[in-house]
């Protein structure tokens, strides 16, 4: 089992910005990515067609022999977590918007989170605003739209900047000094981000902490790849092919990618 890959899926590319880091961290690793970008948005979905997905993604990943599954997709996670853990014996990293950490540190005491839709409305995020960020003002804005630019490859057009501005701008002015980027696809988007922000707000995503945790789990259960030699990493989309392979060929050595009728 040490040997078999790690499975990471999510709605489109987005989870790519997991898969960085997972593949920084452990180099040696195998990995298997699976883009459902014809679904995309997840976030836009009722709750039980994001479970029935997450389910559909998990299968096809377990076929494949993945050894784990991280669920790089904040509104898959929100939404679906609870029952791929219950339904499979394999373990799940999911990713839940760091909220935690924005309020633990946050002086002006206003958080802002950009997410989706489904995310926001889930009784995950409410239960975690609720315990992790009591006496906090939290300034929930919808990021509709972003991910489908996100997916046509668009990370810089002006009609995107033009819909950043309209979420994160009033934000700003209520006065927040954490920004939670809540959907896995924004960490693509931070650079513009970063031109609307002010320099003392700060820009808070998952991906490093959910690489860590990926790596504590294998370690704990014995999982951990043992050889020296680096990993393959071979991504599957049944979207745009040329798009995925833009984000991900050149970000490290052995990177295969192909469509699928999926
Ligand atoms: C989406 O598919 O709507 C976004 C994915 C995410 O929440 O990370």
């Amino acid at each position: 089992m040490n040997g078999n890959p790690i499975g990471i899926f999510d709605s489109g590319i987005g989870g790519t910005s997991i898969w960085k880091e997972i593949q920084v961290l452990m180099p040696n690793e195998d990995c298997i990515y699976l883009a459902d970008s014809k679904n995309a948005p997840y976030g836009e979905k009722p709750h039980e067609e994001i479970v029935k997905l997450s389910i559909k993604n998990t299968e096809y990943l377990i076929e494949k022999g993945c050894k784990l599954i991280v669920v790089a997709c904040n509104t898959a996670t929100t939404n679906a977590i609870d029952n791929l853990r219950n339904q499979y014996d394999i373990p799940f990293i999911g990713i839940e918007p760091a909220i935690k950490p924005a309020a633990l540190n946050s002086e002006s005491k206003k958080v802002g989170i950009l997410a989706t839709k489904g995310t926001l409305s889930s009784a995950l995020f409410h239960s975690t605003s609720q315990n992790h960020a009591a006496g906090i003002e939290i300034i929930e804005r919808q990021g509709k739209g972003l991910v489908e630019l996100i997916e046509k490859g668009d990370l810089k057009s002006d009609s995107l900047k033009l819909l950043l501005n309209q979420f994160v701008q009033p934000m700003v002015e209520k006065g927040i000094d954490y920004l939670v980027l809540g959907c896995t696809h924004y960490p693509y988007l931070i650079p513009i981000i970063r031109e609307i922000l002010p320099s003392n707000v700060r820009i808070i995503d998952s991906g490093q902490a959910v690489a860590r945790q990926t790596k504590a789990i294998l370690g704990k259960q014995n999982l951990n790849n043992t050889l020296d030699a680096k990993g393959t990493h071979h991504f599957y989309t049944n979207g745009s092919l040329e798009v995925l392979e833009r984000f991900v060929l050149n970000a490290a050595p052995k990177v295969t990618a192909q469509y699928l009728d999926f």
